[in-house]
């Protein structure tokens, strides 16, 4: 850890949820909040017991968590196929012939498939993989776009009871291949390319160079989604076309395909793997379960949306990231709602179009982030006031510190002072929503996310594990296991538990600052370790240094962020550079090139800093807190004394 937090004084803003909301929510009151708070901690069992019950499991858990620290099963016992209660359990219901999945392409055209048709394509994509040799235990990568088919390949590989890895669309070859070879996936599915802002993303390309060097993978299953405008090469026997062998599977009339009804597994059995950077080294495979992942997703999609019957959920959130796969996917579908998907870029063609998406289709609810929300802001006031917004009735936010003023905006001109927002804390590892303010029960105080969700026990504490009194910083810890917790790092047992659970010992620690307030709020201050959040995508300092330093000309780097209105932080990078290598624009421009090629544009440094030396303690570790300073035009403080040279400082600083 390199920051300090400081003491923070108190939000002074409280917005009460609307009274019409407060009526008609699900909790209305911050006893009813309490009531099912305690119980979901001192009586887990009723609490899991009655809240899951809506769901399929088709043998009970005969035990509700065991406990090794840093293990936890939860739902020990049961079996289940999380398909069922996404898909199957609605079919003897009205919810069978409601709209599951409404689709905007960026290029306008639409698509709604209803709980039925996803049923079935989920069905024949799964007889459809099972016929390529993909079984229970096996992993595949999923690279692909905001289609409608993402959702039926991670659906069908959870039916298999096949461990999905999806890699967001933005990652470059090496970063593809990276994750395929540490999971060892026997499959990828794609499409042909992606529309971004006009021009396609040439997902399959990308593909065909990882897989020069990927020896696990036997097929690629490719979706035709902009056949007239993206030219591909099929390898035969490899490539695999997606309509074509889905339609082999298809079933007739109104029986299922064969091969398609789901493999009923273990509570524990693994979910999927979600790669993210952590603080150091190469990113880290996530691992979820099924049971207390789906547990963790069913109860704080219905709760923290306060879903009902009709409505239009909207979550921007791409599929590659972990609130694609929780709020997009899995908890949505378990309870039934009708999703939004929009394919394309928030300002194609221009910056009125998530507002005319909203007044289309008449979306109920909008979970986006404040990285978006900052660039609204930026584009102007009348793209928005354009719009009428009158179907909203809440709205969300995720993946960032949301700042006060940014909060206020969105209060005001997207939800029209009308809708509750939710300022929902939580991170890939935790699987789901972690702390919130449940939208009809307690006020919400802007930049603050809230109190902590069911079955969940938040804590700030010092350096040992001494929780700190309300207004005083300190790190961000969980002090005991919820269903949806990540089970390990996939094949690095020992990361995990010195990641997680070696800072604070006996805590889940997140990373992230924090400070509680006299009403028991959380505000979370962000990362106090080598991540940055960029836009809200998670980038570990120590995955952009080792591609600089892997360029020749570089002897070496440290990346740090510094605060940016517009994408949270910014990412800078000092670089020093080998001899008879000298510093330009152009050197700058490559090296940023070379972030691009081997993680992905979205981790370009923003800025490029070539310096004769870094600044260095004795024992030649590099000071990030005093590059911290300098990359923000931070007047430098703090402890000098064990810095080698100070001379770095007056040259850096220039
Ligand atoms: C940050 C995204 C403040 C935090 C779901 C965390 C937030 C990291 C919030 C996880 C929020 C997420 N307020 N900070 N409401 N939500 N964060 O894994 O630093 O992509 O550790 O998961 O995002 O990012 P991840």
């Amino acid at each position: 850890m390199s920051n300090s937090i400081e003491t923070f004084s108190e939000a002074e803003t409280q917005i009460e949820p609307p009274e019409a909301f407060r009526k008609a929510a699900r909790i209305s009151s911050r006893e009813q909040y309490e009531r099912l708070y305690r119980e979901s901690l001192d009586a887990p069992d009723a609490f899991w017991k009655r809240e899951l019950s809506e769901l399929t499991f088709r043998s009970p858990w005969t035990e509700l968590v065991e406990w090794k620290l840093p293990h936890a099963k939860w739902f020990k016992g049961a079996t289940l196929n999380i398909t069922e209660s996404c898909l199957d359990r609605h079919l003897g219901t009205t919810t069978r012939d409601k709209v599951a999945l409404l689709w905007e392409g960026e290029s306008g055209a639409t698509r709604s498939i209803t709980y039925a048709e996803l049923t079935r394509q989920v069905q024949s994509c799964t007889a459809a993989l099972r016929s390529l040799g993909v079984q229970q235990g096996d992993r595949v990568a999923i690279y692909m776009g905001m289609v409608p088919e993402v959702v039926v390949a991670m659906l069908a590989c959870a039916r298999i009871g096949a461990t999905h890895t999806v890699v967001f669309g933005g990652f470059a070859a090496e970063s593809l291949r990276d994750r395929i070879n540490d999971c060892g996936a026997k499959v990828v599915l794609t499409q042909d390319g992606a529309p971004r802002r006009g021009a396609p993303v040439p997902l399959k390309q990308t593909v065909d160079e990882a897989l020069r060097s990927t020896p696990s993978v036997q097929h690629v299953v490719v979706y035709r989604h902009m056949k007239d405008t993206v030219q591909i090469q099929m390898q035969p026997g490899r490539d695999l076309d997606w309509a074509e062998l889905l339609a082999k599977h298809a079933g007739t009339g109104s029986s299922a395909p064969a091969n398609s009804e789901p493999a009923i597994v273990d509570a524990e059995h693994p979910l999927f793997i979600l790669y993210t950077s952590g603080s150091t080294g190469k990113p880290k495979g996530i691992l979820h379960t099924t049971a207390g992942y789906l547990a963790g997703v069913h109860v704080s999609t219905k709760y923290v949306f306060d879903l009902q019957p009709n409505d239009v959920y909207w979550c921007t959130a791409d599929v590659g990231w972990v609130t694609g796969h929780s709020y997009l996917v899995y908890g949505p579908l378990s309870n039934g709602a009708t999703c939004l998907i929009y394919e394309g870029a928030p300002n194609y063609p221009d910056w009125g179009r998530f507002w005319q998406i909203i007044d289309r289709h008449k979306v109920t609810i909008l979970y986006t982030a404040p990285t978006a929300i900052r660039a609204f802001i930026k584009a102007g006031d009348e793209w928005v006031e354009k719009a009428s917004l009158a179907s909203l009735r809440l709205l969300g936010t995720v993946g960032e510190p949301i700042n006060p003023e940014v909060w206020m905006w969105y209060h005001e001109k997207v939800g029209k002072r009308r809708c509750p927002i939710v300022d929902t804390w939580w991170q890939t590892e935790t699987g789901a929503i972690m702390t919130v303010t449940l939208p009809g029960a307690v006020p919400a105080k802007p930049g603050v996310t809230g109190l902590p969700f069911f079955g969940v026990e938040p804590d700030v504490v010092t350096q040992d594990g001494q929780t700190v009194p309300p207004g005083e910083g300190g790190s961000f810890v969980q002090r005991r296991p919820w269903p949806s917790m990540l089970r390990t790092i996939w094949g690095d047992d020992e990361r995990y538990r010195q990641q997680y659970f070696s800072d604070i010992p006996g805590y889940y620690f997140s990373g992230d600052g924090a400070y509680r307030d006299k009403d028991g709020y959380f505000r979370v201050v962000g990362r106090i370790d080598d991540v940055l959040n960029v836009s809200g995508h998670r980038i570990g300092t120590a995955e952009i240094e080792s591609v600089l330093v892997a360029h020749p000309s570089v002897a070496e780097a440290a990346a740090v962020g510094r605060p940016d209105d517009l994408k949270g932080q910014a990412l800078v990078a000092f670089v020093t550079l080998k001899p008879g290598f000298s510093a330009s624009p152009s050197a700058a421009e490559d090296l940023r090139q070379q972030v691009a090629k081997e993680i992905g544009k979205f981790a370009r440094p923003d800025e490029i800093r070539f310096a004769d030396g870094l600044p260095k303690t004795r024992s030649g570790k590099i000071m990030r807190r005093l590059l911290k300073d300098i990359a923000a035009g931070r007047e430098i403080k703090g402890d000098l004394s064990t810095l080698e040279d100070r001379s770095i400082l007056d040259k850096l600083s220039k």
